[in-house]
């Protein structure tokens, strides 16, 4: 029996953005997805068959990597789904990590690499962000150009995503969870739509891109006022492009008497906003109050792990 783990993450700023090559900053946290492999006399995935329409993740990376007979399968996640913190990347990154390893080739940038193909075909379209900061781990960096603590680059058509690591601090946040399940997929094809057809929405894209860079230099110097004021910012730029909710709008006023800032992350149409504060319970009875499921994440330096 093999087991793999791999952490969910957040995106503290540039999502959606870097969908077009914009900088984003991600962080690890320590909500993971455990995924145990063994090979078996017919395919069994958590007792079920594998036609069923939640697995397509695993089918994905079942077709890319695994040659070899059937496998029985079991996955546990306590990352909550299209929650926006990256429950589908973490599921391909140990699904592929236990395949792997179970073929003797264990390497993560092959499995961040192949984890974001497997998104890329199920979503249609994607960035490598999530799968390169569950299969690294920590604070991942996405550039234009190759600077330091260069770990890889992606490519796709005519996009290219320079991957970086940064040392990003043991920093809490508080999620705020809508409880409306938003798929990807249509989030960022009306952000396409939009960029495409409108210079107001392209604008909005690359300024998301330098807001993205300038909350690096704030958290790097643990600015954390500046950061927070950053986070505002590109969270109304987020809603300007249409993927915003006014359940998560709710939340992140509930938050904001006790937070230095706030917005949503990952897709939004619902899903999830973050808070960081330096008043971690009163920000989550605010947000319970608001109707949101609140609760507090650490950033974890741990990427994909496997075992067996
Ligand atoms: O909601 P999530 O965890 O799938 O994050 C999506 C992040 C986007 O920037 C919207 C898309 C992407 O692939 O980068």
């Amino acid at each position: 029996m093999v087991a793999a783990t791999a952490p969910g993450k957040l995106i503290l700023f540039g999502e959606h953005a870097v969908v077009f090559g914009e900088p984003a900053v991600s962080v690890a946290i320590d909500l993971r997805t455990e995924v145990f492999a063994r090979p078996f006399d017919r395919w069994k995935v958590d007792g079920s068959d594998l036609g069923n329409r939640r697995y397509v993740y695993v089918k994905e990376a079942l077709a890319r990597v695994w040659e070899g007979g059937p496998l029985w399968l079991e996955i546990r996640s306590a990352i909550p789904i299209g929650s926006g913190l990256g429950s589908s990347a973490a599921v391909s990154v140990a699904v592929l990590s236990a395949l792997l390893k179970m073929r003797g080739g264990f390497d993560v940038e092959k499995i961040a690499r192949e984890a974001f193909e497997v998104e890329h075909t199920v979503q249609g379209r994607a960035s490598p962000i999530d799968t390169t900061t569950s299969a690294n781990g920590g604070g991942i960096l996405v550039l234009t150009e190759q600077g330091r603590n260069f770990l890889w680059a992606i490519e796709k058509g005519q996009r290219r995503w320079f991957l970086h690591s940064w040392k990003a601090p043991k920093l809490t946040f508080v999620i705020g969870y809508t409880g409306i399940n938003a798929p990807t997929g249509p989030l960022v094809e009306r952000v396409r739509r939009f960029a495409e057809s409108d210079s107001r929405g392209m604008n909005a894209v690359r300024e998301i891109g330098k807001i993205s860079l300038e909350g690096l230099e704030a958290l790097k110097v643990d600015d954390l006022v500046k950061a927070g004021e950053l986070m505002t910012r590109n969270h109304q730029l987020l809603n300007f492009l249409g993927v915003g909710h006014p359940a998560l709008d709710r939340l992140i006023e509930a938050a904001r008497s006790s937070s230095l800032g706030a917005k949503l992350t990952g897709a939004g149409g619902g899903g999830s906003m973050i808070s960081l504060t330096e008043r971690i319970e009163d920000t989550i009875s605010a947000i319970q109050r608001a109707g949101g499921k609140a609760y507090a994440v650490t950033v974890d330096q741990r990427g994909t792990e496997v075992q067996g």
